[in-house]
Formats: structure tokens, C-alpha cells, sequence
């Protein structure tokens, strides 16, 4: 057993040697690039977290908005500011509008057959977006606004029944609106037993998009199932999980669907299979077209999770927002993710070489924080967004690029700002929140700002206190929840 183990240990050392010595060899053109060790190139100089404030830093030493980066022989490119961002994911969004190849999701946990979001192929991503974008466009969105008002009562019933476990009742609100819009399930108790399934495996899903072997060396996908069982090749456990776990966000909710939909008319898959009667004859073609749309609603839409968990965050870091300014804290709060682009073909700006299926980060941290269009960007401050009257500036650009850009810009943004809008009003009108007190020194715990890993910033699991502002909250909520449930 010892044997067969070293033995594949060694194979697999050697493919990763000649992959990464043959990968990037021999392309002199890529955009600037920090020094970087032989073989490793820059890998050991990325740190774990907050990864996009060291490319952002690279980025001043070199003296280049747009830098690369070697990760054992993968090319990243980095896009720092916003005239490149525009250039190249804007006006040239037909090149920058395909994914990176994911081979983990996509290739091992078999995303490619169905998850539109993360995919490269125009025939899966177009035509399901191009519905998708239609029940999610801004005038779309007062459609939602009774499920958002719904969502947003409950999530407050749970954070005041049970404050501690915020972070859970944060992942419920994303999840909630989700079930609720796109399948109909308006049952908090039902939904809620559906998010649970759903997160318990979401960890695997995070932990391999922020790093996993199969991305770097795509043929260990064909490593058997039975090896999992080797030292060092528990990895491949995960993928399995994965697999299971990402069809189930999608499969699960339509036999919930198909099997509710007498009763439950009000949602957008079932106005997908409407629409589409004019294009698709049998009811089961327009179901399977409505499966495709949909299926990708929960593992997309739930990134709000971490747009709620920010709210209360700078609310615990900077408690002076919440007496004011609700547009201009979400725009500040908007400030925090990205996702890679991939360019379908080689591509040259500034002399510099896009090589064809590079991973192209769009880096909106650094976007955000540029001192010319945000003065003093490190300061958390949303008055940056509104004029000496306390109306919003239309002058100050919105922090959009938070939702990407090109052809694959976000397409639930609308719905969005309107449940961060939502969850924000409640929140600050209902609870005082604060920093936690140390219960041995007396002092207050001050999280750290966002301590996210890889690319997408979500915060860590932090302690505060959060305090109904009155004492007539509870029953305020309960004949809240009562009047508006009869008239929805
Ligand atoms: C604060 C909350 C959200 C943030 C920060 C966010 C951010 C993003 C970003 C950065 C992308 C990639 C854009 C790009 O590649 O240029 C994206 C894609 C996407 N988002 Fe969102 N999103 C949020 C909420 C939502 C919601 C609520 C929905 C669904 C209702 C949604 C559905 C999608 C879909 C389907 C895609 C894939 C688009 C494509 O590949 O063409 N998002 N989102």
C-alpha cells in the first residue's frame, strides 16, 4: 500500500515539475510581473488573505495599472484600475466575456453541464442569461419587493430571538429571498430546512474555489474515487461532495417547484415556463429550459450573504452609520468582491500580452480604492457619497464595479441594492448594535476589518452585541409580520 502511494506521490511531483517548468515558459510579453522565484513564480508572495491589497501594492511598485502574476505556471492578470477595467472588460467584453476554465467545478464536480454562471460556452451562458437578466432588470425589481419585505421581517424575528447566531441568520436572509423569488417557497420553517441542506455542503464549494490541486494540474480530476482513501488524496473526497451538493442546490428546488406549483404560482421559474410557450411546444422542453435558467439562482444569489454580514460588520467597527445614510452605507459596503474573467483569445493592450484563457481579475478593491476618485480611500466613510445638503453626489461614481462588468456584469445587482437597501433600514431602525465587551479586560473587541480569503472577501465570524432598540420591538415585528403576510 506504502508503495502504491510513494509511488503516485512521485508520479505526480514529476507531472507538476514538467507542467509548470513547460507552462509559462518562452512568453516575454505578459504585462509586469513581480520577481518571482523559478518554478513557483509568485505563488509563495500571495498571501491568503486580503490577496488583491499585494496586487494592488504591485501594481504601484511597477508602475503598471495592469500587472500578471505566476502561479505555479498559471498566468493571472490583474486589472487595477478602472480606465483598464473599462477598456478591457467593457469595450472589449466580446473577448472578456467567457470564464476562466475552472476545471475543479466545471471539469471534476461537473458544474459545466449546467451552471451557466461559471461557464465558457456562449450556447449554455447566452440564451439562460438573456432570460435570467429579463426577471431580474431594475423594473423587474418592485415585482420582489412584498418577498424582500418578507425575507427582511423574518430574518429581524430571528436576529432578535437568537442575536448570537447573526452570521446564521445572515445566510437565511440570502437564501430566503432566493427560494422564495425564483421557486416560490414562502415558508420561512420549510425554506430554512432547504438552506441548512444547502450550506452544509457550501464549505467544500468555498474551500475549492479558493484553492485546490485540479486547478492547477487539471488531469488529477481523473485520479479514481478509491484513492481518497490514500494519504494526500483526501482532496478528492471533496470533489464528489461538491458535485452532489451543486446539482442538489438546483435539482432539489425544482422538485420542490413541480411539486407545489398548484399552489405556489408567484415565482420566476414559473414565469420562465410561461414566457416560453410562444418558443417551446411541450411542457416538459420549456421545464428543462426553466431548470437551466434557474438552477444557477441559489449558488449566485447567495453572495448577498456576505453583503449582510458587511452591514452589520461596519456597523460594529463604525457605529456612528447607523443613525444615517443607508444608500451611501451599502454603496461603501458594496466595495469588497471579484471573480475572474477569462479573454477567448490572445488579446494585446499597451504591448502587453492577455494570453487566450488567462484568469483576468478584475481587482475592484484597488478600484475602490484609488485616492483620485475616493480621497482617503481607507477611511470607511459613506459620506464620500452624498453632497453638503446629505443628498446623494451624483458626482461620486457608484462602487458598480463590485459587480463586475462586460457582458458577465451581474445580472441580480437591482435585486441586490434593493434587499441590502431593505435589510439595512430594518436593521438600523430596530437594533443597536455594538461592539462585544471582553469579558476579562472590560475592553471592546474590535474585528478585523474583512480577513476574506482568495478573491471573493466575505468576514470571518465575528462577536458583537446586538440590542432591540426598544421594548415594544417584538410585538412591533410580530403585528409587522401579521399585517403584511395577509396583505402579500
Ligand atoms: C451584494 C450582492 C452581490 C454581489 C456583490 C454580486 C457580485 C457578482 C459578481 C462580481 C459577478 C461576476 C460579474 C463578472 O464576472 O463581471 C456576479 C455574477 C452573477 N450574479 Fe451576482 N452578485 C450579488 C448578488 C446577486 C443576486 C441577488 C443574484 C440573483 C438574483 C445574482 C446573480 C448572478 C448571476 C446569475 C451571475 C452570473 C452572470 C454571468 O455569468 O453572466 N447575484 N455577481
Amino acid at each position: 500500500m506504502l508503495s502504491t502511494t510513494t509511488t503516485a506521490l512521485a508520479a505526480m511531483s514529476a507531472c507538476l515539475l514538467l507542467y509548470i517548468v513547460s507552462r509559462d515558459r518562452g512568453r516575454k510579453n505578459y504585462p509586469p510581473s513581480p520577481p518571482g522565484l523559478p518554478l513557483l513564480g509568485n505563488t509563495l508572495d500571495i498571501p491568503p488573505r486580503r490577496a488583491w491589497e499585494r496586487f494592488a501594492e504591485w501594481s504601484r511598485e511597477l508602475g503598471s495599472p495592469i500587472i500578471s502574476v505566476n502561479v505555479l505556471g498559471n498566468r493571472i492578470i490583474v486589472l487595477n484600475d478602472a480606465r483598464v477595467a473599462d477598456e478591457l472588460l467593457e469595450k472589449r467584453s466580446g473577448i472578456y466575456s467567457s470564464r476562466p476554465r475552472f476545471p475543479f467545478v466545471n471539469e471534476a464536480a461537473g458544474f459545466h453541464h449546467w451552471n451557466w454562471a461559471f461557464s465558457g460556452e456562449p450556447e449554455l451562458w447566452k440564451p439562460a442569461r438573456r432570460e435570467f437578466e429579463f426577471h431580474t432588470r431594475q423594473s423587474m425589481v418592485r415585482n420582489y419587493h412584498n418577498k424582500e419585505v418578507h425575507m427582511v421581517l423574518q430574518t429581524m424575528k430571528k436576529i432578535l430571538d437568537t442575536p448570537e447566531n447573526f452570521m446564521d441568520h445572515c445566510r437565511f436572509a440570502s437564501g430566503f429571498l432566493i427560494l422564495s423569488m425564483i421557486y416560490g417557497l414562502d415558508d420561512p420553517i420549510e425554506a430554512e430546512k432547504y438552506i441548512d441542506k444547502f450550506d452544509r455542503g457550501s464549505e467544500g464549494f468555498e474551500a475549492a474555489m479558493n484553492k485546490n490541486i485540479i486547478d492547477i494540474l487539471p488531469w488529477t480530476r481523473h485520479i479514481p474515487l478509491w484513492m481518497s482513501s490514500l494519504p494526500g488524496f483526501g482532496w478528492r473526497h471533496q470533489v464528489e461532495e461538491v458535485k452532489i451538493w451543486g446539482a442538489s442546490t438546483r435539482d432539489v428546488m425544482l422538485d420542490w417547484y413541480l411539486s407545489h406549483r398548484a399552489q405556489e404560482p408567484d415565482s420566476v421559474i414559473a414565469n420562465i415556463i410561461e414566457r416560453s410557450k410562444n418558443s417551446m411546444a411541450d411542457e416538459q422542453s420549456r421545464i428543462a429550459f426553466a431548470h437551466k435558467v434557474a438552477g444557477v439562482s441559489y449558488l449566485a444569489g447567495t453572495t448577498t450573504v456576505g453583503a449582510f454580514r458587511f452591514i452589520i460588520l461596519v456597523m460594529v467597527l463604525f457605529p456612528d452609520v447607523q443613525k444615517r445614510y443607508i444608500v451611501a452605507v451599502c454603496k461603501e459596503t458594496i466595495r469588497w468582491t471579484t471573480v475572474p474573467h477569462a479573454p477567448i483569445q490572445d488579446d494585446w493592450y499597451d504591448g502587453y500580452l492577455i494570453p487566450k484563457g488567462s484568469q483576468v481579475v478584475h481587482n475592484s478593491w484597488a478600484i475602490f480604492h484609488d485616492p483620485s476618485v475616493y480621497p482617503s480611500p481607507e477611511k470607511f466613510s459613506p459620506d464620500r457619497f452624498l453632497t453638503a445638503e446629505g443628498q446623494l453626489d451624483p458626482t461620486v461614481p457608484d462602487p458598480m464595479a463590485g459587480f463586475g462588468s462586460g457582458r458577465r456584469l451581474c445580472p441580480g445587482r437591482f435585486i441586490a441594492l434593493d434587499e441590502m437597501f431593505l435589510f439595512t433600514a430594518y436593521l438600523v431602525s430596530l437594533f443597536s448594535i455594538r461592539p462585544a465587551i471582553d469579558p476579562t479586560s472590560g475592553d471592546e473587541i474590535r474585528p478585523s476589518p474583512c480577513d476574506g480569503e482568495g478573491l471573493i472577501g466575505q468576514p470571518k465570524p465575528f462577536p458583537c452585541t446586538i440590542e432591540p432598540r426598544s421594548p415594544r420591538t417584538e410585538v412591533l415585528l410580530d403585528s409587522t409580520i401579521r399585517a403584511t403576510t395577509k396583505s402579500s
